[in-house]
């Protein structure tokens, strides 16, 4: 029986592939490339030893998703295929609708076609849209969303939700991701934005590296510690091994549908990742206050207690090894890129 995984290429995808090798599974990746690239998958390869299957498809084409379940026993599907770039979807509103939301439905139909009930949903803690409560407890409610990226995921949440209504005999996992830094310590797989990041840690790696010229902060009158806004910022491996423990959950006990907040539950300020950065690199990081962004909230992290009473889940790895392994694959890439 084989775990597919849509989007393995991808940032997230990749690391929880490794993650799921390490843990003696078979896997089957699906991925068209559209903000990933294939050397990603021979780097997954060298990095478990391990190999699976490859299909090179757009997980909106119906037909072509039926031959991978055709082809394979499936188990159960891991949903990393999405677009997820916040200012993007305010100006493709469309496209995003059509891909995340499209894309869902057609997986999920197809899984149904193939009697496959075990999804596991990479959800986002944008979901909580302006939070009720510090730390945010799955309890909280959702909505509010300031951006389509974000209606995106509350939306396919509904979706998930109707269909475990109409059919209790499926399995299903909502993991609500808080930030999402760091990468793989081999440096091999890591955060590859397209163009000008929007995010922290990669606009913060490149000012470092000198590809940037200077970090805008945007805003210093947030009502927080140093004014600067706080998240919970979360290495990508602890997060892909929450998709593991998720896994053996509806692997084991099955039969509901349960939704997690993965996150460390610390919250650090922007200018508490500049120092970090800064020490844990010895690397200087240029910047300005600016402006607010518009949509920014001002403090938001979680509380991870429900994913590790039910899944036996927490993060282990620190602020540091968040910074030293953003660093370590942008240097292991330009040097790959010399040689
Ligand atoms: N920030 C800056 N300068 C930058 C980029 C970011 O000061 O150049 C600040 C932001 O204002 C914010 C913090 O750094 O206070 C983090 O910003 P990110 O853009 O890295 O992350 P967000 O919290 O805005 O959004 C992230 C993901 C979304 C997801 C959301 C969930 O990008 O996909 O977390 O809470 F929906």
């Amino acid at each position: 029986m084989s775990i597919l995984v849509t989007g393995g290429a991808g940032y997230i995808g990749s690391h929880t592939v490794v993650e799921l090798l390490n843990s003696g599974r078979e896997v089957v990746v699906i991925d068209n490339f559209s903000n990933s690239k294939p050397e990603v998958l021979e780097n997954i390869k060298k990095i478990t030893g391990k190999d699976f299957k490859f299909y090179k498809i757009n997980y909106l084409d119906q037909k072509e998703l039926e031959k991978v379940f055709e082809e394979n026993k499936i188990e159960a599907v891991m949903n990393f295929a999405g677009y997820k770039a916040v200012g993007e979807s305010t100006k493709k509103p469309l496209e995003y609708y059509e891909n995340n939301i499209s894309g869902a439905i057609v997986l999920l139909k197809t899984m149904q076609k193939y009697n496959v009930k075990k999804f596991i949903f990479s959800s986002s803690a944008t979901v909580y849209g302006e939070p009720e409560q510090i730390p945010i407890t799955e309890e909280c409610k959702t909505g509010g969303t300031t951006n389509p990226y974000g209606t995106t995921k509350l939306f396919i949440e509904q979706i998930l939700q109707d269909l475990y209504k109409s059919d209790n005999s499926w399995d299903i996992a909502i993991l609500r991701y808080f930030n999402p830094v760091g990468a793989h310590e081999s440096g091999l797989i890591g955060e590859e934005p397209q163009g000008i990041p929007n995010n922290l840690m990669p606009y913060i790696v490149r000012v470092a590296s000198g590809e940037l010229e200077q970090l805008s902060i945007f805003g210093n009158d947030y009502n927080t510690p140093d004014g600067t806004g706080v998240r919970d910022y979360i290495h990508v491996v602890d997060l892909a091994k929450g998709h593991i423990k998720a896994l053996e959950k509806l692997e084991k006990e099955g039969k509901g549908i349960f939704v997690y907040n993965l996150g460390t539950g610390t919250g650090y300020s922007v200018l508490d990742m500049v120092k970090a950065f800064e020490e844990a690199t010895e690397q200087n990081v240029n910047y300005k206050i600016a402006e607010r962004r518009p949509g920014d909230i001002a403090t938001c992290y979680s509380d991870p207690t429900k994913a590790k009473e039910e899944l036996g889940w927490e993060t282990s790895k620190t602020l540091k090894d968040m910074c030293k392994d953003s660093w370590r694959y942008i240097q292991n890439k330009k040097g790959a890129n010399i040689d």
